[in-house]
């Protein structure tokens, strides 16, 4: 597959230096990127790409947004990093901002940095405000790569290798998947009137407690 990408020396050799000292998970052939404009992205070699993928699903803007440059660009002017024991007038404007969004009672925004950590965080608040320890995932959901919410992940395989139980402090049945396009028992819709839901009701009812924490997805 790699040679119908005809990548420069200088890229094979990002590549190979990658591979070397960085780690992560890597599609192959591995790319390695310099820049991108909207949802266009471009290799070391200027080969274009179509980032169908909004980089990892978080950058619905597309790449090197104006607004969203020029004012990451300000602030870091200003500062980048205060002291999580202060408060800033951005980060007030950007909780109401996200509070007037949603329902009433939900009126606070814990900030974190990674996926995982805001899972970890939801699922310390689902165990502690429920008291209940099943927290209910859905086959081959992915949540990150921190030990608790890799508990959760229901993909089997390498990624579960060597590492014994997880979530200590919870159980993590796991669900099917509403996923029409792979049907997880493979019937068509709508003639199967949704049956991986009735499936998921009855994987509820014998793998758990019945008092569930919290259901991700
Ligand atoms: C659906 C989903 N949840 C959580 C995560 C974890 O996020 P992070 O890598 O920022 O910890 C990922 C990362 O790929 C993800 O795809």
């Amino acid at each position: 597959m790699e040679k119908h990408f005809n990548f420069s020396n200088a890229h094979k050799d990002l590549i190979a230096r990658d591979a070397e000292h960085v780690l992560g998970w890597r599609y192959a052939p591995g790319i390695v990127f310099e820049q991108g404009r909207g949802s266009t992205i471009i290799d070391v070699d200027g080969n274009e790409y179509l980032d169908f993928t909004s980089g990892m699903m978080c950058l619905p803007l597309g790449h090197a947004h104006e607004e969203l440059t020029e004012t990451l660009r300000e602030q870091a002017g200003r500062f980048l990093h205060e002291n999580s024991w202060y408060s800033n007038p951005q980060l007030i404007d950007f909780a109401e901002a996200i509070t007037a969004t949603l329902p009433d009672g939900l009126d606070v925004v814990n900030f974190t940095v990674t996926g995982s950590e805001a899972n970890e965080v939801a699922m310390r608040m689902a165990l502690g405000a429920s008291g209940k320890h099943d927290i209910i995932s859905v086959i081959r959901g992915l949540h990150g790569g921190s030990l608790a919410v890799e508990g959760l992940t229901s993909i089997g395989g390498a990624r579960r290798r060597n590492l014994g139980p997880l979530l200590a402090p919870a159980s993590a049945p796991a669900i099917h998947a509403p996923l029409c396009w792979r049907c997880p028992i493979n019937l068509d819709y709508p003639s199967c009137g949704v049956a991986c839901l009735a499936a998921s009701e009855d994987l509820i009812d014998q793998t758990t407690s019945s008092e569930a924490a919290a259901v991700i997805a």
